[in-house]
């Protein structure tokens, strides 16, 4: 774990009744970065890839918990585990490549090799070692948690803290809700990844996905080709826009919830439904009609501290320095619904989320904005009170807002704020 400055309090959220505000330094300052690598990244459960993504055993992939380098890998036992990337000798990593398919992980310095399950198995030219050397003691160390949800695979860096039910149970019914459009309940993420890196702090990204607010302004461009196409008029957009709600969870989670229903003119599981009767039929056979209204609501959760989970994406959030992140998008098809039905998803992924599309960049353009923005000394906070007159607690704790309120980011602050002072 990567050490962190003493902090008893960061001072950074000012969290009153009327007010809810947050440093400039929690985005500009490479001490707070440093400490949210420790305590929060290397504490907390942290999404890190999807069993789909290594369905063979052998097959394994590589990512990053924080900043610390990790393999994603199944063993021969066909469990998943989650290893950090660090040669027990020298400190090197062992896996260079994205993903792969390997029998076991070689050390590209002295060629020591490990199993997929991280056990030592061989060190070139061993005899420099004493005939007692213990292998057993020098395997590639193990995130010492790790669960997995419908096939998402969390780690945690920390022995203990809070259960993964107890971290993952305030957003779990939603997740289900956002796996139960496939009839079968489950998903193939796409082998990799489109990618964008920003001059920015990883928590605009954090904010954004849930922030129903900036629409019609950073997407207006967006809204007025839709116009221009003829696929809808700007007017309506806007409208749909202002529907659903915002929430907030414990644990930092929360989601922005466009309205769903069977209505094909206003829902995008209605339209599917009419033009796909298979799809419709998959879906009536294993839901009911409660739960197919639920499934049909469009929402962008966001698990703390990295996950967003969007209707055609996974979007995992990688912090690298304090004004310098990477952001991954894994687009995923549903299991069970009819080929052309994932193929116009993919196409409706491109044209808002691709690298050349219509929404991500314009996003991605104001995370640069912000950044640069805070540059200007006199004003030290951000305000994300909106909304907070208006906002609803549920007897659960979930606070419940309009769409365009910054619940959710309110509730990410808060347990920013916890994980950092504690
Ligand atoms: S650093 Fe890995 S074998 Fe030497
Ligand atoms: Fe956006």
């Amino acid at each position: 774990m990567v050490a962190a400055p003493e902090l008893s309090s960061t001072n950074l959220v000012l969290d009153r009744p009327d007010t809810f505000q947050v440093h400039t330094r929690a985005y500009m300052d490479a001490d707070v970065f440093a400490a949210e690598m420790g305590r929060i990244f290397g504490r907390t459960w942290v999404y890190v890839g999807h069993e789909s993504q290594v369905p063979a055993v052998g097959d394994y992939r590589t990512t990053t918990i924080g900043r610390q380098p990790v393999i994603i890998s199944r063993h021969e036992d066909d469990q998943i585990y989650v290893l950090l990337n660090r040669c027990r000798h020298r400190g090197s990593v062992v896996c260079r490549e994205e993903l792969g398919h390997s029998n076991f992980f070689r050390c590209p310095y002295h060629n020591w090799s490990y199993a997929n399950d991280g056990a030592l198995v061989g060190m070139a030219q061993a005899s420099g070692y004493p005939g007692d050397f213990d292998k057993g003691e020098w395997g590639l160390r193990r995130a010492p948690r790790v669960a997995v949800y419908r096939g998402l695979i969390f780690a945690s860096l920390a022995a203990d803290g809070p259960s993964f039910g107890d971290y993952f149970a305030p957003v779990q019914k939603y997740v289900d809700w956002w796996l139960n459009r496939s009839p079968a309940g489950t998903i193939t993420v796409l082998p990799t990844a489109h990618k964008y890196p920003y001059p920015g702090n990883w928590k605009w990204q954090a904010e954004n996905g849930h922030d129903g607010y900036h629409g019609n302004y950073v997407h207006e461009s967006w809204q007025r080709l839709l116009e221009r196409a003829g696929e809808a008029p700007v007017r309506d957009i806007r409208k749909y826009r202002t529907g659903g709600c915002t929430r907030g969870f414990a644990f930092g989670h929360g989601l922005l919830e466009r309205p769903g229903g069977l209505n094909p003119n206003a829902s995008w599981t209605g339209r599917m439904m009419v033009r796909f009767p298979e799809y419709a039929e998959a879906l009536r056979a294993t839901y009911g009609d409660d739960e197919i209204e639920q499934i049909s609501a469009r929402r962008n959760i966001f698990v703390f501290p990295n996950l967003y989970l969007f209707d055609t994406q996974i979007r995992v959030i990688n912090p690298i320095a304090v004004d310098s992140t990477e952001v991954h998008l894994y687009v995923y098809g549903l299991d069970g619904v009819p080929d052309a039905l994932n193929q116009g998803r993919y196409r409706a992924h491109e044209r808002f989320y691709g690298p050349s599309g219509f929404g991500s960049p314009d996003d991605v353009e104001i995370f640069v904005c912000n950044q640069t923005g805070l540059q200007a000394s006199g004003v030290d906070w951000v305000l994300l009170s909106r909304g907070m007159h208006r906002e609803r607690v549920g007897g659960d704790g979930e606070v419940v807002g309009h769409s365009t309120d910054e619940v959710p980011v309110r509730a990410m602050y808060r347990e920013w704020e916890r994980l950092m002072s504690a």
